[in-house]
C-alpha cells in the first residue's frame, strides 16, 4: 500500500539554523497519528514546512506516492492538505457559515454535501451557522477550525495543539470526533498535541520528536501507558 504522507530526511530551518534535522515519517489513510515533544522542539516548523510555507533544504514529501516539495501552500492545499494552525487562526469577525465557506473554496471542486458532512461531524455549529466565529467559546471556535480544514475535503488533516484553550469535555469531543472521522472517511491525521489524555483517545500511533527527528514512534499499547508517555514528553 502506497503511504498518505511520507516524509524522507527532511531538513529544514529559519535563517541558516537547522530545526528539522533530516526527519523521516510515514502516515497511512484512516489513521490518526499524534507528534509529541516537547516546547521549542520543532513540531510547528514541521507543519510549515508539510504545507509549504517553510521551503525544506534537504528530503522529500510525498502526498500518496506524488513529490510535493515543488508545490507553494495553494497547490498542496489543493493536493489535499487540510491545516489547523496553532491558535486557530478562524476569522473571528465572519459568520460560522462564511468561515465554512472559506474553508470550501480552497477546493475548487468541493460539493454542497462536504459542508453537511462536516456539520454532521461537528453539530454544535450547525446551530450557529449566523453566529459571528469571535463571540463563540474556544472549544467552539476550535471545532470551527477543524470543520473549515474538513470542509475542503482533504486526504490529509494536520492539526498544531487543537487542544490549547479548550475546556477539557470538549477536548474529549474533539479528539473522539478525530478518531471517527479518520476511520470513516480514510482521511489521515497527523495530531500535534501536548495533551496526554487527547493522544489516548484519538491516536493510531504517537511519534516522538527530540533534536530534529522522531526519536521513537509508539503503538496503541504504548500510548496507553501513561508513565511511558510522561516520559517520551520529558526527554
Ligand atoms: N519564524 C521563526 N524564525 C526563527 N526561528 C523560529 C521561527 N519559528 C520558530 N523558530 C524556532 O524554531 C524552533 C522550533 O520552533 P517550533 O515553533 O517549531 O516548536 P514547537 O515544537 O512547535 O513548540 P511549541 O510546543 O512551543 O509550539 C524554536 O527554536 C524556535 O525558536
Ligand atoms: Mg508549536
Amino acid at each position: 500500500m502506497t503511504a498518505l504522507l511520507e516524509v524522507r530526511g527532511l531538513t529544514c530551518g529559519y535563517g541558516g539554523g537547522i530545526v528539522l534535522d533530516r526527519l523521516s515519517l510515514t502516515l497511512e489513510p484512516g489513521k490518526v497519528m499524534a507528534l509529541i515533544g516537547r516546547n521549542g522542539v520543532g513540531k510547528t516548523t514541521l507543519m510549515r514546512a508539510l504545507i509549504g510555507l517553510l521551503p525544506a533544504t534537504a528530503g522529500d514529501i510525498l502526498l500518496n506516492g506524488s513529490p510535493l516539495s515543488a508545490l507553494p501552500p495553494d497547490a498542496r492545499a489543493r493536493a489535499g492538505i487540510g491545516y489547523v494552525p496553532q491558535g486557530r487562526e478562524i476569522f473571528t469577525a465572519l459568520t460560522v457559515r462564511e468561515n465554512l465557506l472559506v474553508g470550501m473554496s480552497a477546493a475548487p471542486a468541493a460539493a454542497p454535501s462536504a459542508l453537511e458532512a462536516v456539520l454532521d461531524y461537528f453539530p454544535v455549529l450547525r446551530a450557529r451557522l449566523g453566529q459571528r466565529a469571535g463571540t463563540m467559546s474556544g472549544g467552539e471556535q476550535q471545532q470551527l477550525a477543524i470543520a473549515r480544514a474538513l470542509a475542503s475535503s482533504p486526504r490529509l488533516l494536520l492539526l498544531d495543539e487543537p487542544s490549547e484553550g479548550v475546556q477539557p469535555s470538549i477536548v474529549d469531543l474533539i479528539a473522539r470526533t478525530l478518531a471517527r472521522i479518520a476511520a470513516s472517511t480514510g482521511i489521515g491525521v497527523l495530531l500535534v498535541e501536548q495533551d496526554i489524555g487527547m493522544v489516548q483517545q484519538a491516536a493510531d500511533r504517537c511519534a516522538v520528536m527530540d533534536k530534529g527527528r522522531i526519536v521513537n514512534e509508539l503503538d496503541r499499547e504504548q500510548i496507553a501507558d501513561m508513565e511511558l508517555m510522561r516520559r517520551q514528553l520529558a526527554l
